[in-house]
């Protein structure tokens, strides 16, 4: 699935939330996420994001790579 990593916090442009066909972004307070479970990688957000915030999980950057497991947090919380 496609992450959104560090860049989106407090900008939340929400641009990918139209591009996405699945409808598998979801806002948080500081950031928004992507669904893994829904997400069906087709790519079309990451191009749509003004600040590159969006990127494939295995292209995450390293330095970035909490965010992938915060991602997934986010989706497995009650
Ligand atoms: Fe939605 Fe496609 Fe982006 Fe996944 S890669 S979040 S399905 S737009
Ligand atoms: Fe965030 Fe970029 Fe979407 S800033 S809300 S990931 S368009």
């Amino acid at each position: 699935p496609y992450v959104i990593a560090a860049a989106c916090i407090d900008v939340m442009d929400r641009s990918c939330i139209e591009e996405c066909p699945v409808d598998c972004i979801y806002e948080g307070e500081r950031k928004l996420y992507i669904n893994p479970a829904e997400c069906i990688d087709c790519g079309a957000c990451e191009p749509a994001c003004p600040v590159s915030a969006i990127s494939q999980d295995r292209r995450v950057p390293a330095d970035q790579s909490d965010f992938v497991a915060d991602n997934a947090r986010f989706f497995d919380a009650p």
